[in-house]
């Protein structure tokens, strides 16, 4: 039978991906590799929305690119490309959102949230952000979407303009479904382990980036917020801190938290804190050299990368070409 398809992006948007980012999400694109006929795009016409330095998006779009490679993607079985470099997406992006209504797009939750947040910066772009993601799915006619909670709703708008679409212009679209990922881990910040961990966090401490020093990350991870008590309990609404931590060591070791538990049953939060440092120094440590190597060899970049365009846009431009022929173009 053949493989589902799956279409997932990440935005180049700062200079190293975050734990969070990585056992969220990352993680989970390298072992769709197996299951999946997976797209994966660096979605950089996402990261314009809101103001940004035209050399940093540039030279973030290959970190993150060289990134995904050092984690373990494999241009031999998936396919990886930077948005930009595929053209139909914003054609067809203009396309849905004639077929978009203003209210529809204006219940966006997200928009609401990051407009009211930054009312001198909000732009038409992060309006209609959530078409252009559409755009990015049915281009691929994707059968699923791995997703978050924080994208849902734009899921369900892209499934509504997918078969709106159908349902006026005939069969164009895929409608794709919510791919509900079992393996991923929610990473909260480590000062203060309510939140999550995020690239906008209050504090640069809460975060661990994967291409940051990693004796910065040990830092890190010993001064992270522990709970009160001293006991190393797994309890995410009293001991988020501890909790946390736990969830970082059994990610990062394929060990199960109950193992953990029994381990490090009598003693305290120390050890537990010294021995992640070490396992996150152990962890990062061989994808900073990967993706230093990425980076050194630009050639082989470019040619991984205008491989996996042209890969995209040989499904991407027969997607459209049937789009705008529905349309009456
Ligand atoms: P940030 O919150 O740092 O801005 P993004 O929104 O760019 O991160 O998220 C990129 C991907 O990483 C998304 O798939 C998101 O669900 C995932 N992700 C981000 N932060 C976390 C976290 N703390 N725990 C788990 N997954 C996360
Ligand atoms: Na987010």
């Amino acid at each position: 039978a053949r493989r589902p398809r799956v279409l997932s992006g990440i935005q180049p948007t700062a200079d190293s991906f975050h734990l969070g980012n990585y056992l969220g999400a990352v993680r989970n694109w390298v072992s769709m590799q197996e299951t999946h006929d997976a797209y994966y795009c660096v979605v950089d016409l996402h990261a314009i929305t809101m103001g940004h330095d035209p050399a940093a998006l540039r030279a973030r779009s290959r970190v993150s690119a060289a990134q995904l490679l050092a984690v373990g993607l494999d241009p031999e079985r998936c396919t990886l490309f930077i948005q930009s470099h595929v053209p139909e997406h914003a054609q067809l992006g203009w396309v849905l959102s004639c077929i978009t209504g203003f209210g529809e797009a204006g219940r966006m939750v997200q928009f609401k949230d990051k407009s009211a947040k930054a009312a001198d910066s909000t732009t038409v772009g992060l309006f209609t952000y959530p078409i252009l993601q559409a755009a990015d799915i049915l281009l691929y006619q994707a059968d699923q979407v791995p997703v978050g909670e924080d994208q849902r709703q734009h899921l369900e708008l892209t499934r509504d303009l997918a078969q709106r679409y159908n349902t006026r212009f005939g069969k164009t679209f895929t409608v794709p479904s919510a791919y509900i990922v079992k393996d991923t881990a929610k990473i909260t910040d480590l000062q203060d382990p309510t939140s999550k961990m995020s690239k906008s966090a209050s504090s640069p401490n809460g975060i661990i980036e994967l291409l940051e020093d990693p004796a910065r990350s040990a830092k890190k991870i010993k001064s992270a917020v522990t709970d009160t008590g001293r006991e190393i309990l797994y309890d995410e609404e009293n001991k988020p801190g501890v909790s946390n931590l736990l969830t970082i060591y059994a990610a990062l070791t394929a060990r199960t938290i109950d193992d953990l538990l029994e381990q490090y049953e009598g003693r305290g939060y120390g050890d537990l804190k010294k021995d992640l440092a070490e396992i996150v120094v152990d962890f990062v440590k061989p994808i900073q050299e990967r993706t230093r190597a990425y980076l050194d060899d630009p050639g082989y970049l470019d040619k991984v990368l205008a491989i996996g365009a042209e890969k995209a846009r040989s499904v991407a431009s027969v997607t459209l070409a049937e789009a705008y022929k529905n349309i009456g173009f």
